[in-house]
């Protein structure tokens, strides 16, 4: 399904002479027995998923579907991003779709949250707030404010009917309020932590009510965990990736850019830079994850990465199957000089632009690339995506004896702004 190309990046080191570590990692990994082994859930989620949920997941949506006008979603972080990345890549960003789909939660800025909702002011609304913890500041800010509109325009019983609340377990205050005022609620598993989430309730409701076929996604999760659960290198694109980054970051490059030539992966590459950022910076170490949409960023970051510092390599998730197809007509006047492409799909356009930016790239600047296929941008290619960033992540961060699953250093500027806020200490 997706597929790793090594020819562009002038490894320095052979890959396979990594598999005897890999092999050890694996187990570490499959085993469950790796640092942070308590936030591992997601390595048999597919197996494991409860499908009494996913059905509730796919009831629920049905019911609020027709409701949601504009379905809110209030959430930051790994509460947030992957929903926002699986919905834009799966369904393009001026789909046809009749509900409109609006974030919140994931910033103080007065402006936005003002702006929102004044725009969902006389529109039907149906609000998911995600929070694990429930105490995320951002979230229970603009859940606070949000609430609050909401009862006044639909009364408090109503109310009931459209929010719905993914949180933990037993834990955290929004359970709690969740409970007090009967909202529908879904569970973010225990041992999966923020940035892995998008392929439990925390994703998939989001995705469901927007339309997206969750089956779909959880097929090529299914797909991606039986094909990728292998140690064998030369089997696994995934861990030969991970390896890659670590032999590149060998070489001296210490930022990768995370290529996509769709506007629809834009999101796509800020979930990625959470999980590689979030999971391997750490202990001074790791490769600071950056990204770019080409060839938008071509006409910007593009001469810096031809003839500037040669600090990064390239990382281009290539996309086999563009979704639509434009054709370009001929023009008996030709005063542009376009007729040389009468006739041809703006899909191959891109994908010369691909080819010609990767020779300049590599062949003129030196830059190393990898190449990451997957067929198409659907909502299976989506599931079977998650499975091997997360595999990868997992991996790379355990050669550098990393622990992936944790955020110790998200908590600081927490302390300060509660300090500078005046919360009180418990
Ligand atoms: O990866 C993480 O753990 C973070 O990005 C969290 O998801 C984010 O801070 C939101 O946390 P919560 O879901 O508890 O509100």
């Amino acid at each position: 399904m997706m597929k790793l190309d090594t020819g562009h990046a002038n490894l320095k080191e052979d890959i396979f002479s990594y598999q005897e570590k890999v092999s050890e990692l694996h187990q570490a990994i499959i085993n469950q027995t790796g640092a942070g082994n308590d936030f591992m859930g997601w390595v048999h989620w597919a197996k494991n998923y409860d499908q009494e949920e996913l059905s509730r997941i796919k009831e629920v949506a049905t019911k609020v579907k027709d409701k949601a006008e504009v379905l809110v979603v209030c959430g930051i972080g790994g509460s947030y991003l992957g929903a926002r990345a699986a919905i834009e890549m799966i369904q393009g960003l001026y789909s046809d779709n009749k509900t409109e789909l609006i974030f919140i939660g994931n910033t103080f800025s007065s402006t936005y949250i003002s702006q929102v909702m004044k725009y969902i002011e006389n529109k039907s609304v149906v609000l998911n707030v995600i929070s694990k913890s429930g105490t995320t500041t951002e979230t229970a800010l603009s859940f606070r404010l949000l609430k609050e509109f909401m009862e006044k325009k639909y009364g408090k019983e109503e109310c009931k009917t459209r929010i719905i609340a993914t949180t933990d377990k037993v834990r955290g205050t929004l359970k709690a309020l969740s409970h007090q005022e009967g909202y529908e609620t879904f569970v973010i598993p225990d041992d999966i932590g923020g940035r892995f989430s998008v392929i439990t309730p925390v994703g998939l409701v989001p995705m469901a009510i927007m339309g997206i076929d969750i089956d779909e996604v959880y097929a090529g999760l299914m797909k991606a965990y039986e094909e990728l659960n292998t140690a064998d290198l030369h089997q696994n694109p995934a861990y030969q990736y991970a390896i890659c980054r670590r032999i590149l970051q060998n070489q001296g490059y210490n930022v990768e850019l995370f290529v996509a030539y769709e506007p629809q992966l834009a999101m796509l590459a800020e979930w990625w830079k959470q999980l590689l950022g979030e999971s391997e910076g750490k202990n001074g170490l790791g490769i600071l994850p950056d990204s770019a949409n080409f060839s938008t960023d071509l006409h910007s970051l593009g001469q810096f990465i031809q003839e500037g510092k040669k600090i990064l390599f390239e990382t281009i998730l290539h996309v086999n199957q563009p979704q639509e197809e434009v054709f370009i007509p001929n023009d008996a006047q030709n005063l542009d000089g376009m007729n040389y492409l009468s006739g041809k799909g703006v899909d191959w356009v891109n994908k010369m632009a691909e080819q010609g930016t990767l020779e300049a790239h590599t062949e003129v600047g030196a830059v190393p690339n990898l190449v990451i296929s997957m067929e198409d941008m659907s909502a299976y290619s989506f599931g079977y995506l998650c499975y091997f960033f997360f595999l990868a992540t997992a991996m790379t961060c355990y050669m550098m004896d990393i622990n992936p699953f944790n955020q110790p250093g998200v908590e600081v500027y927490k302390a300060n702004m509660f300090r500078l806020l005046g919360k009180p200490v418990k």
